[in-house]
């Protein structure tokens, strides 16, 4: 009998979080353990308060947990020098935020390529087309953040967190100030990027709709994993997020 082995791009181990301290102190998680495939699309639910972006800052090693292990690959980066950490985030992890976080004075084309070029590496122009173009950027690539949409702003994090080719994305929220059009198409873009390149997402959404374009959803109650679900759809979801949340 042959064995299928699925690599792990990522994976926690009974991860903590508490903020603060004494009676002011809050779990943020509670013991999560997970496991993200390689080109594995994976959409992280739960109501607002339950650890999503927590869990999405530990995985890319933006915070730090306080109990628990997470591996990048084979790597334990909880284990990681500050230093070791910067450059690990910098060559396999791309991250879209919850608010944008372009640099203001910068063109769009420039943010999109500033991981890069921070990294001191080349662009790969073929690439840098291919994103550019499934975003639908081309004719504002000259524009400053400003000059930008809310949406059309969304897709160039959406673009900087994909550009460098990492080998894991984690994105929180990134079609939460889309119209419902330049939301399908980011998501349109981020299923290519998987099912065609065989890119590694991780995407935290409240919209069951935004979840249907993943894999896999699970979701998460104050601080735990409550529930999962396997090749998601939108009706679906929307069931069990009703039933989760009385
Ligand atoms: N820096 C912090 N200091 C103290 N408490 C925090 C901090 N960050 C988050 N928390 C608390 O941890 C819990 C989980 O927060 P988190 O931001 O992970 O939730 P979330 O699921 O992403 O919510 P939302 O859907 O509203 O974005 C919340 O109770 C929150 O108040
Ligand atoms: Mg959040």
């Amino acid at each position: 009998m042959s064995s299928t082995i699925t690599k792990v791009a990522a994976r926690t181990e009974g991860l903590r979080k508490v903020y603060g301290e004494g009676d002011a102190s809050v779990e943020a998680l509670r013991g999560v353990t997970l496991e993200f495939a390689v080109a594995g699309f994976t959409a992280i639910m739960g109501p607002s308060g339950s650890g999503k972006s927590t869990l999405l800052h530990c995985l890319a090693g933006l915070d730090s947990p306080t109990e628990g292990h997470v591996y990048i690959g084979d790597v334990d980066i909880t284990t990681l020098s500050e230093r070791q950490l910067t450059q690990l985030r910098r060559d396999k992890i791309g991250f879209v935020f919850q608010a944008y976080n372009l640099i203001p004075t910068l063109t769009a084309s420039e943010n999109i390529t500033l991981p890069l070029d921070i990294a001191g590496r080349d662009v790969d122009r073929a690439w840098f087309d291919e994103v550019v173009d499934t975003t639908g950027l081309r004719d504002r690539l000259g524009h400053k953040p400003t000059e930008l949409s809310g949406g059309q702003q969304q897709r160039v994090a959406g673009a900087r967190a994909l550009v460098s080719r990492p080998e894991i994305v984690f994105a929180d929220e990134p079609t939460g100030n889309l119209d419902s059009r330049s939301s399908d198409e980011l998501l349109t873009f981020l299923r290519a990027a998987v099912t065609d390149h065989g890119q590694t997402i991780v995407m935290v959404t409240h919209d069951a709709r935004a979840a249907s374009y993943a894999d896999r959803a699970v979701f998460l109650g104050d601080g735990q994993v409550v529930d999962e679900m396997q090749a998601p759809t939108a009706e679906r979801i929307l069931d069990r997020l009703k039933s989760l949340e009385v």
